[in-house]
C-alpha cells in the first residue's frame, strides 16, 4: 500500500478498538479497486468522542464507522442523519460531505442482505426476535420494510420491548408486532408459530453459553435460523440449529454487507464483496 499526498482517508471509532476485522475486509476492498483510500481503526475514549468527531471535518477525513459503545453518542454530533439512523437512534457510518457530518446506519439493510444472500426472503413470514436492544430496531423496521406479516419480539426487560413495539407501530400502523417477555411458556409457542428465528441477544458470545430457546424447539420446520453474533461465528444456537438440518446465518455475513453499503455510501462504488467477505471470513478462520 503507497500512502501519498493524494490517499483519501475512512476508519472506525470504537472502545477499544483492537478486535475490530474491518479495517483489512476494507483496505483489501481499497487495493481490489485500485482506490487510493485507507481504512484506519481510531481509539476513541468516550470523554473525548466530541472532540474525535470535530476531528473528521477538521482533517477532511471522508467517513467513519461507529462501533460499541459510540454508535448513540455520535448521534448529537451529526449534522444531519439518515432514516434509518434517525428510526434506530444510532450511527455506525458517518459521511463528511463537504464538511457536514451525516449519519447513517446500515446495520438493517445488511442484515436483509445476508438473509437474502441465502435465499430467505421476509415476505410474508412471521418472525421471532430475541432481543430489543439497539440492534433489534435496526432489523425490525427493515423487516416491515421487506413486507413481513408479523414480528414478534421477547426480551428480559419487558419494557425495552413495549418501547420498541411503540416505535414500530408509530413507524408502520398497519404493522403486526406481539411482545412478551423472556419467559419459557411465551418463548416456546411462539417457536411452533415463526417462520425465521433471530437472536439479537449477546447470549451465545461466551464459550458454552446456553442458547435462550431449548434444543427441543428448534424440531420445528423454521425457514432460517439467524444469530447477530459474529464472534464465534457458530454460536452454541447455530451449532444446534445446523445439527438439525436447519439453515444458519452468521453475524459474519451480516458485518460484511453492512460494511460493502459503508464503503458503497463513502466512496460511490459497489464494493468487490468477495475479496471482502474473503479478508473477513479469514480472519474467524472460516
Ligand atoms: P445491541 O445494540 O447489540 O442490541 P444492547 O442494546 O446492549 O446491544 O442489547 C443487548 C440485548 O441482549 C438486550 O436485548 C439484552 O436484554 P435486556 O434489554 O434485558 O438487557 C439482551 N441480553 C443481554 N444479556 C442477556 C442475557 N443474559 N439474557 C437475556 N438477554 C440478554
Amino acid at each position: 500500500m503507497r500512502i501519498d499526498g493524494s490517499t483519501r482517508i475512512v476508519g472506525v471509532f470504537g472502545y477499544p478498538i483492537k478486535h475490530t476485522a474491518s479495517p483489512p475486509m476494507h483496505n483489501a476492498a481499497f487495493r481490489a479497486l485500485n482506490l487510493n483510500w485507507v481504512y484506519l481503526p481510531f481509539e476513541v475514549r468516550p470523554d473525548m468522542l466530541e472532540s474525535a468527531v470535530k476531528a473528521i471535518g477538521a482533517l477532511n477525513i471522508q467517513g467513519m464507522n461507529v462501533t460499541i459503545p459510540h454508535k448513540r453518542g455520535v448521534l448529537q454530533f451529526m449534522d444531519g442523519l439518515s432514516p434509518e439512523a434517525e428510526f434506530i437512534g444510532a450511527v455506525n457510518t458517518i459521511i463528511n460531505k463537504n464538511g457536514k457530518l451525516v449519519g447513517h446506519n446500515t446495520d438493517g439493510e445488511g442484515f436483509i442482505r445476508a438473509l437474502k444472500e441465502e435465499n430467505i426472503l421476509p415476505t410474508e413470514k412471521n418472525i421471532l426476535i430475541l432481543g430489543a436492544g439497539g440492534a433489534s430496531y435496526g432489523i425490525s423496521r427493515q423487516l416491515f420494510l421487506e413486507g413481513a406479516k408479523k414480528i414478534e419480539i421477547a426480551n428480559r426487560t419487558f419494557k425495552k420491548a413495549e418501547d420498541l413495539k411503540r416505535q414500530l407501530i408509530q413507524y408502520f400502523p398497519s404493522g403486526n408486532v406481539e411482545i412478551f417477555p423472556l419467559e419459557a411458556p411465551y418463548l416456546e409457542s411462539a417457536m411452533r408459530r415463526v417462520d425465521i428465528l433471530i437472536n439479537a441477544t449477546s447470549v451465545g458470545m461466551k464459550p458454552d453459553e446456553h442458547p435462550i430457546v431449548r434444543e427441543e424447539w428448534l424440531d420445528s420446520p423454521f425457514d432460517a435460523v439467524v444469530d447477530l453474533i459474529y464472534n464465534p461465528p457458530l454460536t452454541p444456537l447455530l451449532k444446534i440449529a445446523k445439527e438439525k438440518g436447519l439453515k444458519v446465518i452468521n453475524g459474519l455475513s451480516m458485518l460484511l454487507h453492512q460494511g460493502a453499503l459503508s464503503f458503497k455510501l463513502w466512496t460511490g462504488r459497489e464494493a468487490p464483496l468477495e475479496v471482502m467477505r474473503e479478508e473477513l471470513y479469514n480472519q474467524f478462520k472460516m
